[in-house]
């Protein structure tokens, strides 16, 4: 809990600004085991980005709107950008990064790929991470459930039909997806 000051410079004229002092977090992140000091402002997906290097967890918007920044916390999805890294404390959290097993795409991600279900890939980890967690949730879901379940991803390129067949051909051919494979 170490208190920190920092030297910040504006222009010509410099300031003091003291830090707020850090906290001890830990946490579980795609099967490994997290601990670092951080400040207690700190997004979960700043740390994620930032601290862990984990970047495949996007940001799309300061207004907690675009789904971008979607992982699942205890198996559930959250936009990690309405998440503190404190928060997050003693939680297992999986990103994109931990779908894929040996090299072999996750289910949904292959899904995506058959069903033509992005275009520039922005919203595309956040959109596969919502889908694990709508299909934990509802393992046989109607395109009605899928696109309710998506309300709070948004897609820029507006892929909407094909990232919304690439979730009903996830759940057509993976009934349930398992423990372990993050949805
Ligand atoms: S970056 Fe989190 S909702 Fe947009
Ligand atoms: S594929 Fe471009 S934002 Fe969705």
């Amino acid at each position: 809990m170490a208190e920190r000051h920092r030297l910040q410079r504006t222009g010509k004229s410099s300031v003091t600004v003291k830090k707020e002092s850090a906290l001890r977090v830990e946490m579980t992140v795609n099967g490994q085991r997290q601990a670092h000091e951080v400040e207690p402002r700190l997004l979960l997906v700043h740390y994620l980005r930032e601290t862990l290097g984990l970047t495949g967890t996007n940001v799309g918007c300061d207004t907690t709107s675009c789904g971008a920044c979607t992982v699942l916390l205890d198996g559930e999805s959250v936009k990690s950008c309405t998440v503190l890294a404190v928060q997050a404390e003693a939680t297992d959290v999986t990103t994109i990064e931990g779908l894929a097993q040996n090299g072999d795409l996750h289910p949904i991600q292959e899904a995506f790929r058959q069903n033509h279900g992005l275009q520039c890939g922005y919203c595309t980890p956040g959109m596969v991470m919502a889908i694990a967690s709508l299909l934990k949730e509802i393992p046989d879901p109607t395109e009605r459930d899928i696109r309710e379940g998506l309300e709070g991803n948004l897609c820029r390129c507006t892929g909407y039909h094909n990232i919304v067949r690439a979730a009903l051909a996830a759940a057509r051919s993976h009934g349930s997806l398992g423990e372990g494979s993050g949805g």
